[in-house]
């Protein structure tokens, strides 16, 4: 392809459409597609991502990393900064925090969130589809659905966002971050992650499957994993979800 954001109409996953292109071709960094509805949309967890037409924001960008699968943690955090960062300094959108990994939110609703999709090529490289949702004008009538407190974009705007612009901008801090995070990993962004974190300090809860952790959450390491201080001594986790916990 020789555009480097491709629209779609509808489109079953805009990931797993961006999976099979890249099967099928070669893809320059950064190639994304862009799509106005989705059928099967997909969340994390197995989970439906509500895609209906023509409101929000569906796209998913390719990525080869060079040093494969041992980077993914943080690249998925610099992702979810990406997106904080576009609606903060491009739409002076205030109250903008990330969860980790990486969910976006505003004023402590959720209004974006990402999927990444990695497979380990033969050359040691990884295959990332970098999928993000991101709810510009949700319908009151879909959004019932939605299993948590949501926001969407154009409530916290003056005016209505210029969709394809915005799309544009978001592309070009994901390549942006991207390239960053390529050079020099996520200690760069780490910084970054304190000052938009929505846990930093607090009593959080954490759960593994079945298990749960307690304790208070000191960010992230250099590698993006989650620092929780449990009884006095910090530990550090990769996976789980994680919440706050009234006292
Ligand atoms: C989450 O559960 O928070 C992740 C949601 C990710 C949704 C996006 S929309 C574009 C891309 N295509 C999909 O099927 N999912 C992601």
């Amino acid at each position: 392809p020789k555009e480097l954001l491709k629209v779609a109409a509808i489109v079953g996953s805009t990931n797993d459409d961006l999976k099979l292109e890249s099967e099928q071709q070669q893809l320059p960094q950064g190639y994304a597609i862009l799509a106005e509805a989705q059928t099967k949309g997909r969340g994390r967890r197995g989970k439906q991502w509500i895609s209906p037409f023509g409101t929000n924001l569906y796209i998913s960008l390719f990525w080869r990393l060079e040093e494969g699968l041992g980077r993914a943690m943080g690249l998925s955090l610099a992702v979810g900064l990406a997106i904080a960062r576009v609606l903060r300094e491009q739409l002076e959108i205030d109250q903008v925090s990330v969860k980790w990994p990486n969910d976006v939110y505003i004023e402590g609703k959720k209004v974006a969130g990402i999927l990444i999709d990695i497979d380990s090529l033969e050359d040691g490289s990884a295959r990332c589809i970098i999928g993000v949702g991101i709810n510009l004008t949700l319908p009151d009538t879909v959004a019932q659905h939605i299993d948590q407190a949501w926001t969407d974009v154009n409530s916290h705007l003056p005016a209505p966002l210029q969709r394809n612009q915005f799309a544009g901008r978001l592309h070009q801090y994901l390549v942006d971050t991207l390239t960053d995070y390529e050079r020099s990993g996520f200690t760069q962004f780490a910084p970054l992650w304190q000052q938009y974190d929505k846990f930093d300090n607090k009593p959080v809860r954490l759960l593994l499957g079945e298990r749960k952790v307690e304790g208070i959450c000191r960010g992230v390491d250099d590698t993006g994993a989650l620092l929780v201080e449990v009884d006095g001594r910090v530990k550090r986790f990769f996976g789980g979800e994680i919440s706050v916990r009234s006292a």
